[in-house]
């Protein structure tokens, strides 16, 4: 197939399309590198640096006419997206609406989007939440990848796209950003390895469902299939507190700095957990990597950057 992967300079999408590249298919990958690296883009890929915004997309697409896009350009930030709404819904709901536009415009079949399982539900009534659990996001991000799930639900209904959109949770791995303010782990892996304490805010008992970017990848290998379309959550169903988080990576690192409470964030969700059964069902899917696994791959990683 050929696959436009937008993103593709990130942390989770580079590693996407370096996995398509490896099944054989020919990937470009278009990202404008705000948050994105360069040299994470696959050596074989072809690299476009564009804005998804940016009316060139519609000429790149009736050009190349690709098969599938896998879409992962976004403004990923939750507390970014609080300090400035209108920024988050320029990239994530009309960077994603142009997108679809032009996509189905230039015969684009299939429509992959990654979208979140940790920010979509709200405060959960149900633990862990399943696709049918009220989706009540209250950040501006969860309310814009919320509204992108819509339109693309309206294209699939009008134009026949075959849409797949997959509710990550808490994905962490190698090339996590450590500076960001999204990936607790990175940034846990890289005070580690300066002799940092960690800090937690609150006492340290919020739950997240962290789920190793290698488990997201092969989920992106499924969602290629035409058989693959609608909703799904793509995390491990297990509840992981910050405080046995920050513990697991101090004992693995062999850290003596410890840990630090600072006080809560506001509006924080204390506890988010999502239920992966309907991908397994369906696929077979399911996560591979434990918590310990992923933790050790990741802390490994950031000591190579150190070297
Ligand atoms: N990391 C997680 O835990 C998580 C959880 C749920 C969903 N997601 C989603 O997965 C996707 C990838 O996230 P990530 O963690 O790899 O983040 P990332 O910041 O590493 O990757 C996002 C990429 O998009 C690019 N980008 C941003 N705005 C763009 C624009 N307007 N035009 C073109 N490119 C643009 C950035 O340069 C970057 O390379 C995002 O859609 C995010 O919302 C991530």
């Amino acid at each position: 197939m050929k696959i436009l992967v937008t993103g593709g300079a990130g942390f989770i999408a580079s590693q996407i399309a370096q996995a398509y590249l490896g099944q054989g298919h020919q990937v470009f990958v278009l990202d404008n590198l705000s948050s994105g690296h360069r040299d994470f883009v696959p050596t074989d890929a072809q690299f476009i640096e564009m804005d998804i915004l940016d009316p060139e997309v519609e000429k790149l697409l009736q050009k190349e006419k690709f098969d599938a896009i896998n879409h992962h350009a976004a403004q990923i930030s939750v507390t970014g997206s609080v300090r400035n709404p209108l920024n988050d819904a320029k990239t994530n709901i009309l960077g994603t609406l142009h997108l679809l536009q032009k996509a189905v415009e230039s015969g684009v079949e299939k429509f992959i989007f990654a979208s979140t399982g940790g920010a979509i539900y709200g405060d959960q009534e149900r633990f862990p939440a399943n696709e049918t659990h009220s989706c009540n996001p209250y950040s501006p991000y969860g309310i814009a990848k919320y509204s992108a799930e819509h339109y693309i639900r309206f294209f699939i209904k009008t134009y026949n796209l075959s849409g797949t959109v997959l509710r990550y949770s808490n994905v962490y791995g190698p090339r996590q950003d450590p500076d960001g303010e999204a990936g607790v782990v990175a940034i846990f892996c890289k005070r580690i390895l300066e002799g940092k304490p960690l800090i937690i805010y609150g006492d340290g008992e919020q739950t997240r469902d962290f789920i190793s970017v290698r488990d997201i990848v092969a989920a992106n290998e499924i969602a290629l299939s035409p058989q693959c379309h609608g909703i799904y959550n793509v995390g491990r169903g297990e509840e992981t507190t910050v405080n046995h988080l920050a513990e697991s990576l101090a004992h693995l690192a062999g850290a003596t700095a410890g840990i630090e409470y600072a006080e809560a964030r506001a509006g924080e969700q204390k506890r988010s957990c999502i239920d992966p059964e309907k991908f397994n069902t369906a696929f077979g899917w399911r996560a591979n990597v434990t918590l310990e696994k992923g933790l050790f791959e990741t802390l490994e990683y950031f000591k190579t950057l150190g070297n």
